[in-house]
């Protein structure tokens, strides 16, 4: 079995890092997250390694992952971030990060998370539409500052991905075409509170092939010297997070180093501050789902794996058909099964994997869900009342919990029978 990022198999047990995952599982109970502070660091690293020479800030998509330890190891580092919401903005000041490395992207931003966020003083926000400029610039006049903004453009640019994700057609709800960008751009350079900067792009996630990326920072790039042309100052090119990672064994990831120095080389004479918002590609193979087997059981001739963890805790797997490698924490030297390995959850469409070959699991064995380190615990609810996982980060030959396990006292906080 190809193993990717910080698992490995020592001695017939898996490892993250220095740490042998069964003594995780038996300290934090099951499920439970756990994520790589190696490994995260590492993908940060390779991005902003790759783009030394250019100005630039790599703005971690917040969404993928945001618990506080992951922001403020990613902040240390030196990372910005690209926060939707006011919840994000809120996270990543309390884990210690400058709001002047803050983004804010996103296609319904209220008024209250506008001002919420120009109090702060974050680097800029994407701005989506025209509506949303004038609401802005009325914010800023209101608190007597000048709010930095980047036009966010759809560069129509087609790529292949799950379309729950895919975001960059004309079809789709984000950003204002590309066609319609400069007179835009010079509708809102009249504002009077607006700073004008930039421009940005974000065309979807899970791109296994960064090509479709290429293609849309060469239509962003012409843009911005249309918008040159007739006068205007461009300072920043952001364009947004997408890069993918291999979620099969026999998958190829895509190297965000490598993807990086090709957007260098793009845009090396361009005079341009670049952002990118990567997520996943910097998380998703720093994590792991712990779970144990529950049952074993046999339905007509399907086989099934029953596992405490559930669609509540990793949604992936239902909501896009997401396929998640599964790891015995133990090899064994028994021979595989099919199986679909199913969760307590009461919905068919409760599954982490269907017919899938992994290793006879029975009762009691711990198996680990593979590249859960994004979109993971933060899409988990509390659904069927399941308090939700604990997440554990490993840093060399230690671990700790950055997140406790619910508890039933959680599940009713803020009720009134
Ligand atoms: N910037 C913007 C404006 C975004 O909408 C996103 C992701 C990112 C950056 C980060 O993209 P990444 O580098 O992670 O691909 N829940 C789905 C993924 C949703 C992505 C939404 N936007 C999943 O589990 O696959």
């Amino acid at each position: 079995m190809t193993m990717q990022g910080p698992f490995r198999y020592r001695n017939g047990t898996l490892y993250c890092e220095q740490v042998e995952l069964a003594a995780i599982a038996a300290g934090a109970g099951t499920p439970c997250y756990v994520y790589s502070r190696a490994s995260i660091l590492e993908r940060f690293r390779a991005y902003d390694e790759a783009l030394a020479g250019l100005p630039h800030m790599i703005c971690y998509a917040v969404k993928a992952n945001s618990n506080q330890a992951v922001l403020a190891l990613l902040a240390g580092a030196g990372a910005g971030f690209d926060i939707v919401s006011g919840g994000e903005l809120y996270r990543v000041l309390r884990a210690g990060a400058p709001a002047c490395r803050v983004v804010f992207s996103g296609v319904g931003k209220t008024a209250e998370e506008i001002e919420y966020a120009l109090a702060e003083g974050i680097h800029s926000f994407n701005a989506e539409s025209e509506e949303e400029l004038r609401l802005i610039d009325a914010i800023a006049a209101r608190l007597g500052v000048r709010a930095r903004v980047a036009l966010r453009v759809n560069p129509d640019v087609p790529a292949e991905t799950h379309p729950y994700v895919a975001t960059g057609r004309r079809e789709h709800k984000f950003g204002v075409e590309v066609a319609r960008a400069p007179e835009i751009w010079r509708r809102a350079a009249a504002l009077p509170n607006l700073a004008l900067e930039g421009l940005s792009c974000h065309i979807g996630s899970q791109l296994l092939d960064p090509q479709p990326l290429l293609a849309a920072a060469a239509v962003m790039l012409e843009l911005a010297r249309t918008i040159r042309r007739a006068g205007f100052s461009v300072r920043t090119l952001d364009l947004g997070g997408g890069l993918g990672v291999a979620y099969r064994a026999e998958e190829a990831s895509p190297d965000p180093a490598a993807f990086a120095r090709a957007i260098r080389e793009q845009l090396a004479r361009e005079d341009l501050f670049l952002i990118l918002e990567p997520g996943r590609s910097i998380v998703a193979q720093a994590g792991v789902l712990l779970t144990r087997v529950l049952y074993r059981k046999r339905t007509g001739s399907k086989e099934f794996v029953v596992v405490d963890a559930a669609m509540n805790d990793l949604i992936r797997p239902a909501l896009y058909q997401s396929h998640h490698e599964i790891w015995p924490l133990r090899q064994s030297a028994r021979p595989e099964i099919i199986a679909d390995v199913v969760g307590p959850v009461c919905e068919t469409g409760d599954y982490l994997a269907r017919d899938r070959r992994l290793a006879n699991a029975l009762p009691g064995d711990l198996l680990a869900i593979a590249t859960a380190g994004a979109y993971a615990f933060v899409a988990a609810s509390n659904y069927n009342s399941r308090p939700r996982p604990p997440e554990v980060l490993v840093e060399g030959d230690r671990w700790r919990i950055v997140r406790a396990r619910e508890t039933y006292e959680d599940l009713v906080r803020g009720e009134a029978p």
